[in-house]
């Protein structure tokens, strides 16, 4: 467990004066999903609580912004995530709560990060954070219940449905895939392959 408990007060009100009501509706209920999956799969609540409340933090940034901010961010950003103009604002919130709120814990940071990119073999609080956003209590897409059941019984497996759908969604936009999210897909592919091999 970690002591951020007591920062929570500070940064809802810092989300909720800094972003749109939808925005900080949506963080709001992210860090409740987080939490949730927490509980459910073993891992730390506090902190999954604080990493699904300021996973969004930069997203209502100017584009000019989050893109210098994800550069800066020294969190590994590829050429071709720089590409891609919906992935700015993660390596851009990882930076931000690192350099203005002082949050250091690597798990935390790399959870924001990746939120939406994914990467290879992630944390238990990478897989909270990316399934999290996907099954927040506004999410309306059309499989989300399927979603919001299956983080609740196996992140790996999850992962897999889920990047399996975003880069489904991607191919269809025409857009680039970033290598983690490439890596990523293989990763929890093999897992989901390998498991039902040896069933
Ligand atoms: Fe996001
Ligand atoms: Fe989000």
């Amino acid at each position: 467990m970690c002591d951020y408990k007591e920062k929570y007060e500070e940064y809802e009100r810092l989300i909720r004066d800094g972003l749109s009501k939808k925005r900080y509706t949506h963080s709001m209920n992210v860090a409740k999903q987080c939490a949730r999956l927490a509980e459910r799969h073993g891992g730390d609540v506090e902190k999954a609580y604080l990493a699904g409340l300021l996973h969004d933090i930069k997203k209502e940034e100017t584009p000019q912004a989050m893109k210098s901010q994800a550069a800066l961010s020294d969190m590994d950003v590829s050429s071709e995530e720089l590409y891609i103009p919906a992935l700015w604002h993660a390596p851009a919130g990882a930076y931000h709560i690192r350099t203005s709120l002082g949050i250091t814990d690597p798990d935390i940071l790399n959870a924001v990060r990746y939120h939406t990119a994914g990467r290879a073999d992630m944390s238990l609080l990478e897989k909270i954070v990316y399934l999290g956003d996907m099954t927040s209590e506004d999410r309306s897409y059309k499989d989300v219940e399927k979603f919001r059941r299956s983080c609740m019984e196996d992140l790996d497996e999850s992962m897999y449905d889920a990047l399996r759908y975003s880069i489904q969604e991607t191919l269809g936009k025409h857009s680039l895939i970033a290598p983690c999210t490439a890596k990523a897909y293989n990763f929890y592919t093999l897992i989901h392959n390998e498991r039902k091999k040896s069933k």
